[in-house]
């Protein structure tokens, strides 16, 4: 059956014009006008755009003694809901644990999703069992490789790890992401806060200043310009990590930088509430910031030296928030924001003009799939795509509120604020997931993307390193050795 959306305004990374869209067997077969299909779905007054891509979740992820409490199914269902129809989830092997059987580990997690949805592999720890592996988890279609420079004693790894990581990435063409904070520092600044009497969720933020993130950032960018790699930095908070990416960009290196909703639009102010579980329900690394840091990471988006907006979407119920009442170190970090994103960043984006329509698709979707290569399967509107659309109502607004939320916690870190700008109807791959703004899940839909390594930067990159490669100066007349 054939489905065609009519009327609206199709919303890509570098075009806006008026089409139908036609839809058959989950792929796009024709944009043009006045077409025709078995099921019209109105979309007057409304933009058709790619459904979102969060390169960076953790659903059922098991960290700090717990488990997040969204899983694939709640994770899905809310990503959908707001506009979302593709999630980046990570493979985290327990340190020891074979890099396969972690796959295997989250392909029983991810059956119940009701939308696609990727991953990319954590180097939690590394020996030859690692390197032998890696190929193989490349050939699986997963081509990204997550390294933690913090969380010392559980999944960090130290720079030595990291740099015969990031070679093995160059030979295999994938691409190494890193949390860069550095874990050494934060460890000691955790003891220290502690020995002082300061346990509260305000330490959390007090042990993790924006230094330490620009201090791993910076590292992490030399480390892969020296292994020959491409770089993609995960949440990045504050100006320190920003201006680090930058000034590699302009240098021609190869790093991208990813942003996420809540630190663009969250400060640090949150920490200093009166009420212990406001505080610590926002516990996350690296945490909320000051203006001047949500200013610049904004205006990285605008000038293109930041990529992505995710959401690093970790949601921890209130009880185990609770697991670090006396001690800020037990308090699990994560956040959520599925739901949220799309409709937070296009209130405080689009509304404000601080991004075009097509700067909020390119850096919500294209930019995701381009640089995760998966694009034009994902992340466009063309001929072949598959249909991960969303109508978008610029019209429609909401409160954000727990009470109405599809995440399965029992508060929401946006509360209170109001949005304009809403998915009225959600398509993946071709079925309706959201129609007239309410939830259709469809549990056991989404599939697995699997992505090929050789990105053209990868390619490009590597050409470049081979040129400027280390030569033997061939002589004739070498002088005898002096005595
Ligand atoms: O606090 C966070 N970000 N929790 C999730 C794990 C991570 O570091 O991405
Ligand atoms: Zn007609
Ligand atoms: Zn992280
Ligand atoms: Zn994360």
């Amino acid at each position: 059956m054939s489905k065609v959306i009519r009327n609206g305004t199709i919303v890509t990374a570098d075009r806006t014009w008026q089409a139908d869209v036609l839809v058959q067997h989950g792929k796009i077969v024709a944009i043009g006008n006045d077409l025709h299909g078995d099921h019209e779905i109105d979309a007057t007054g409304c933009y058709v755009m790619p459904g979102g891509i969060d390169p960076h979740t953790h659903l059922e992820m098991p960290f700090m003694g717990t488990y997040s409490s969204d899983d694939f199914e709640s994770g899905t269902r809310a990503a959908v809901a707001g506009g979302t129809t593709m999630v980046v989830d990570f493979c985290l092997p327990a340190p020891g644990q074979s890099l396969l059987e972690a796959i295997t580990m989250w392909d029983n997690k991810s059956t119940r999703a009701t939308c696609d949805y990727s991953f990319h592999m954590a180097i939690t720890w590394w020996d030859k069992q690692v390197f032998d592996e890696m190929p193989l988890v490349v050939e699986k279609g997963i081509t990204s490789f997550k390294h933690f420079m913090a969380y010392k004693g559980a999944l960090m790894v130290d720079d030595d790890e990291m740099y015969s990581s990031f070679q093995r990435c160059a030979e295999l063409g994938a691409l190494p992401l890193v949390h860069a904070e550095n874990g050494d520092v934060v460890a000691q600044l955790q003891s220290k806060l502690l020995e002082e009497g300061n346990n509260g969720p305000e330490a959390h933020a007090y042990s993790r200043p924006p230094e330490v993130e620009g201090e791993a950032t910076n590292r992490a960018i030399m480390i892969a310009d020296m292994a020959g790699t491409p770089l993609y930095v995960v949440h990045t908070s504050c100006e320190q990590s920003h201006e680090a990416i930058r000034r590699a960009r302009q240098k021609g290196m190869r790093v991208f930088g990813e942003p996420l909703i809540q630190h663009l639009v969250l400060d640090e102010s949150e920490y200093s509430n009166p009420d212990w579980d406001h505080a610590a329900r926002r516990v996350m690394s690296p945490p909320f910031r000051n203006k001047l840091h949500q200013d610049s990471l904004w205006a990285g988006l605008q000038a293109g030296s930041l990529q992505c907006v995710a959401t690093d979407h970790c949601a921890f119920t209130t009880e185990q928030k609770r697991y670090g009442v006396g001690d800020f170190t037990k308090i699990p970090n994560g956040t959520g924001g599925l739901e949220d994103r799309m409709p937070v960043l296009w209130t405080y984006g689009v509304n404000t003009g601080r991004l075009t329509m097509n700067e909020f698709v390119a850096v919500t979707s294209t930019n995701i799939a381009k640089i995760l290569n998966m694009y034009p399967q994902k992340g466009a509107i063309v001929e072949g795509a598959d249909a991960d659309i969303v109508i978008w109502d610029p019209e429609a607004t909401k409160t954000i509120s727990a009470g109405n939320q599809q995440s399965a916690i029992d508060y929401n870190v946006f509360e209170g604020i109001e949005v304009k700008g809403l998915p009225k109807t959600v398509l993946s791959r071709g079925e309706i997931v959201v129609e007239d703004g309410e939830v259709k899940p469809k549990p056991g839909h989404g599939q697995f993307v699997g992505r090929k390594p050789h990105m053209s930067v990868n390619k490009a990159l590597s050409q470049w390193k081979e040129i400027t490669a280390p030569r033997k100066v061939e002589r004739s007349g070498i002088p005898a050795s002096g005595v």
